[in-house]
């Protein structure tokens, strides 16, 4: 039995101010949640996060890092950093990060493997852009972002997360049917059962893009659909919390 996730990628948003409103009425009805939470926030604001959420039993994590151990790499934050801010989640080759900065499918494949060296969790992204899709590319780009990923994870395949995120349904309002969810969502549990069948089934594997209260029952009632990955939605805490509810 999976417990479902339900993470918040705040992107690049957010104030000392506005987090501290936001987190306050998470934590105020996390309680009534049977859903796991987590907030992945920008780095600068976890020392706050952790001070507002530690004790509590919403988890937090940062949204992106580097893909090496430490040393003279300026501006990068390690693994190592992470942990030492309480993080339980990483999330790693995001869409914009692969779009916006060019990260290839080896260096996600990287980075996941050093945050689990580190003791945490990645939340690896994977999906495929609208060109992609209309040329029926959908499980082609999906296996082929996944494989160097499954490639350097060996025996601990069970400890990751994944998010499937259609790049077209990224903050534009549309969301994949469920039924277009759930066929990825199901492609990506049998490539990871070809790799080791027991740990397939302990996978989460998370919806994300245009997740919102009003589609995330149908999404959240897919059996491979095991919770979401929220942008716009988690930064408004009762958009975030019904999404949370229907899981
Ligand atoms: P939206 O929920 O804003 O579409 O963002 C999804 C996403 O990119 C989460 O990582």
């Amino acid at each position: 039995m999976r417990t479902p996730l339900i993470a918040g990628n705040w992107k690049m948003n957010g104030s000392l101010a506005a987090n501290a409103t936001l987190l306050a009425s998470i934590l105020g009805d996390a309680a009534a949640v049977s859903a796991e939470l987590a907030v992945c926030v920008p780095a600068p604001y976890l020392g706050q996060v952790q001070s507002v959420l530690g004790g509590s039993p919403v988890r937090w994590g940062a949204q992106d890092v580097s893909a090496h151990e430490r040393g003279a790499f300026t501006g990068e934050i390690s693994a190592q950093m992470l942990l030492d801010f309480g993080c339980s989640y990483v999330i790693v080759g995001h869409s914009e990060r692969r779009s916006y900065h060019g990260e290839s499918d080896e260096l996600v494949a990287q980075k996941a493997q050093r945050v689990l060296a580190n003791g945490l969790t990645p939340i690896v992204c994977v999906g495929e852009t609208l060109e992609q899709r209309e040329q029926g590319a959908t499980d082609a780009v999906v296996s082929r972002q996944l494989a160097p990923v499954l490639d350097t994870m060996g025996t601990q395949l069970a400890s990751m997360v994944i998010a499937y995120e259609p790049v077209w349904a990224i903050g534009t309002g549309k969301t994949a049917t469920p039924e277009m969810a759930q066929q990825v969502h199901a492609r990506i549990r049998a490539m990871l059962a070809e790799r080791d069948a027991e740990s397939a089934q302990q996978v989460r594997v998370l919806y994300g893009g245009s997740m919102k209260p009003d589609n995330a029952k149908d999404l959240l009632a897919m059996p491979d659909i095991d919770g979401g990955l929220i942008g716009g939605a988690s930064l408004n805490a009762s958009d975030f919390l019904a999404i949370a509810q229907a899981a």
